[in-house]
């Protein structure tokens, strides 16, 4: 672990403790989550065992954050975090009373707590009982605005991220007709290799490979159904670079000729799109950023067929704070990244979406996929 990965951690971890005080809350627990990794640059799947991570408010340095973990984890957390305070229990012990210990330690039994948003009820009902007095609430109230705004290490990961995804939009291109007669899930499956092939790794999520019908289905995933001649496809797809995710949408047509209101379904996707975009600087709000896709979809007689929000905020969750969406008034900020996605989907026809991330910069915003938008 490099000295600066290092000091990336330990500095969000007292970032965190600062937004704990200012938010007016006494600790944070988290469990192995997206949170936990972006606190300590540990990746863990959750599974039945207590894995917390508590992280007080208070700021004297008796009071630091702990791990507390099953002793097979020990040897990991010590040499990939630089998290000082370890303790462990062993399989075979009843884990519940060393969490009550903790927190009483800390004077948190009665305390402003707040748990990771993905915790599982198994955890959160074992620590309402450790702590019966205490006051509940979501660390996404807390770390969300931390982690909504990207450093440059963060952002440097995503951009790769970004690139591999885009290059394989032009590989995609280039398979043309030999498309037509694959399996949704052949072509995933491939949109998956060729990202892999250009530096990502694995799929930031499951990738969407929509044919006819199916796109009509914002989050069809993928199938057995053969991409037929002239259909519109809604590829949706990313992967990931230094644990930072892509997420990008083109809706392509392969080996023939649309039906007859697609290309003008298509451009009025890509110009919501681009007004969506334009709309972003610092200041203006997710709100409004919605609203002018929304205005160019609504405007062209679509506004029923445009299902879902306009975007959602990208980093180590593929999905998070900020989403683009009509009511959130919140301001955006340089270093924000999200997603811009408007889509037009007729139940039983086709769909047609376009997605790509964007950083909102000092005076604007910057794309991060430049991949060819249009359908061909
Ligand atoms: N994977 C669906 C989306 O773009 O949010
Ligand atoms: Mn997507
Ligand atoms: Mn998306």
């Amino acid at each position: 672990m490099s000295d600066e990965i290092e000091d990336v951690h330990a500095d969000r971890r007292e970032r965190a403790a600062s937004r704990l005080r200012d938010v007016d809350v006494d600790g944070l627990i988290c469990f192995p989550s997206r949170t936990l990794e972006y606190l300590t640059g540990f990746a863990a799947e959750p599974d039945e065992r207590h894995f917390l991570f508590v992280v007080p408010a208070a700021d004297h340095a008796c009071d630091g954050p702990v791990l507390f973990v099953p002793r097979l984890y020990e040897s990991q957390v010590r040499t990939e975090t630089t998290v000082a305070d370890v303790r462990t229990w062993t399989d075979g012990d009843d884990p519940t009373e060393a969490v009550r210990d903790l927190l009483a330690e800390y004077g948190l039994r009665d305390g402003r707590l707040l748990v990771d948003d993905t915790m599982w009820a198994r955890f959160t009902q074992n620590l309402r009982a450790a702590a019966p007095d205490a006051t509940w609430g979501l660390a996404s109230d807390a770390i969300a605005p931390l982690r909504a705004r990207k450093d440059d290490t963060e952002l440097a990961a995503m951009r790769a991220a970004a690139a591999a995804a885009d290059a394989a939009v032009t590989d995609l291109r280039c398979l043309g007709a030999d498309a037509v007669g694959m399996t949704e899930t052949e072509l995933a499956d491939w949109i998956v290799d060729r990202m892999e092939e250009r530096g990502g790794r694995g799929a930031a999520f499951g990738p969407i490979v929509g044919s006819g019908p199916n796109g009509a289905k914002p989050h069809h995933g993928h199938g057995d159904r053969e991409i037929g001649a002239g259909e519109p496809v809604v590829c949706d797809f990313g992967t990931r670079v230094d644990g930072y995710p892509s997420d990008q949408t083109r809706t392509l047509v392969f080996g023939g000729d649309p039906p007859e209101t697609y290309a003008e379904i298509h451009e009025v996707v890509r110009e919501a799109q681009a007004a969506a975009v334009d709309a972003v600087e610092p200041g203006a709000t997710a709100a409004a950023v919605d609203r002018a896709a929304r205005t160019v979809i609504e405007d062209a007689g679509y506004g029923d067929a445009f299902v879902h929000r306009t975007g959602h905020g990208v980093g180590l969750d593929v999905h998070e704070e900020p989403y683009i969406v009509a009511g959130n008034d919140r301001a955006l900020e340089p270093g924000m990244v999200f997603s811009v996605e408007p889509g037009i989907y007729l139940d039983g026809r086709f769909g047609c979406r376009i997605e790509d991330l964007v950083v909102v910069t000092d005076d604007g915003c910057e794309r991060l996929n430049e991949a060819d938008r249009g359908w061909r």
